[in-house]
């Protein structure tokens, strides 16, 4: 039976299918629920910062409303009481399983980044993923500033805590090569590609917004391979891609691509978490078939610096593939 382990952000797995944060993972039962059906890994659903803020905790009718004071004291009443259900889940999942428990945060202002990066260490999570998105409509602010936000919560946060971080973020940089390096120099652990999110929509009947979503599509998995092939060979930490993986046969081309690591949430939505199982004996399948003892025996074998033809990877517009449907 070939060896399947591998690793993300430096952490040890026994396979390369993680489930992604999502509300498969949001409490202990479906934790354990992951581990049972094979997991790899799990991350922990997102603690959202509006979330916290969105809570009551008695005080807003309080003489502080409105004042500086106000805003200081609410934000330490959140950071004290209201993510104590998320460090609590840490703690009962890491007692309760063997796999690597990675929590997950989502902050929009970049204060509170370090104190919940804190408490998610304390609580005993072996890493920490920072799902970070900012839009620019700032027509002031250029891509380097958009940046330095990133720089910014990655070193603040690494500054506070010695478990493993990884960032996970959007596709819509410029230069993602550039920014990828840049997060290396900053010592990130692993870089999570792609987040997916949410889109907003117009309904035409009400005349009103309104926000979609759907599950992912398996076509979605080109941009993550696409990113991952380019850049896995000249990062130094590892890349965990993720946005449409619904089969081995996804897997592997990631693998393939350079990733040493996959987050799945829309299959097991649609398959259920069975398909963890699937998943993995398909990968375990193709490397006997092909020989492979490990997966670092094939990891990369077809990214960008390896691929006999890596224009591939490059030309978005390949005039022959397009005419076959002109
Ligand atoms: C219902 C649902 C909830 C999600 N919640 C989170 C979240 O809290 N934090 C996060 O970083 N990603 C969240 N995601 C994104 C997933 O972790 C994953 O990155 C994304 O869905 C792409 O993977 P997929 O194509 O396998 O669904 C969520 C996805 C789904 C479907």
């Amino acid at each position: 039976m070939p060896n399947t382990s591998t690793t993300f952000m430096g952490l040890q797995l026994r396979n390369p299918v993680i489930v992604g944060s999502s509300g498969l993972t949001r409490s202990l039962e479906k934790v354990k629920e992951c581990e049972a059906a094979g997991a790899g890994a799990v991350v922990l659903k997102s603690l959202f910062e509006e979330v916290l803020a969105a809570k009551d905790f008695g005080v807003k009718d309080s003489v502080m409303d409105h004042s500086e004071a106000y805003d200081y004291y609410f934000a330490h009443l959140e950071l004290l009481y209201g993510s104590k259900d998320y460090t609590d889940m840490i703690k009962a999942a890491k007692a309760a399983t063997t796999i690597p428990i990675i929590a997950s945060i989502n902050c929009v202002s970049t204060k509170w980044w370090p104190d919940f990066a804190v408490q998610v260490e304390s609580a005993g999570a072996d890493a920490l993923g920072l799902n970070v998105f900012t839009t620019a409509t700032d027509l002031t602010m250029d891509s380097n500033k958009l940046e330095e936000l990133y720089y910014e919560i990655l070193s603040t946060v690494k500054e506070k805590i010695s478990i493993p971080v990884a960032l996970k973020i959007g596709p819509w940089f410029s230069a993602l090569p550039h920014l990828a390096v840049e997060f290396g120099q900053r010592k990130l652990d692993g870089l999570v590609l792609f987040n997916r999110f949410t889109q907003p929509d117009i309904d035409i009947n009400e005349m009103k917004l309104k926000t979609g979503f759907s599950f992912s599509s398996e076509s979605e998995v080109a941009l993550p391979l696409r990113w991952t092939a380019l850049m896995s060979h000249y990062l130094p930490y590892d890349i965990c891609a993720t946005t449409g993986v619904k089969t081995s046969e996804n897997v592997i081309k990631l693998l393939l691509a350079g990733a040493s690591s996959v987050q799945v949430a829309s299959v097991l939505y649609e398959q259920g978490l069975g398909a963890i199982g699937e998943m993995v004996a398909g990968l375990e399948k193709w490397m006997s078939e092909k020989g492979f003892e490990n997966i670092n025996d094939f990891k990369g074998k077809l990214n960008f610096h390896n691929a006999a033809v890596p224009s591939h990877y490059l030309r978005a517009q390949f005039m022959e593939k397009i005419a076959e449907y002109e």
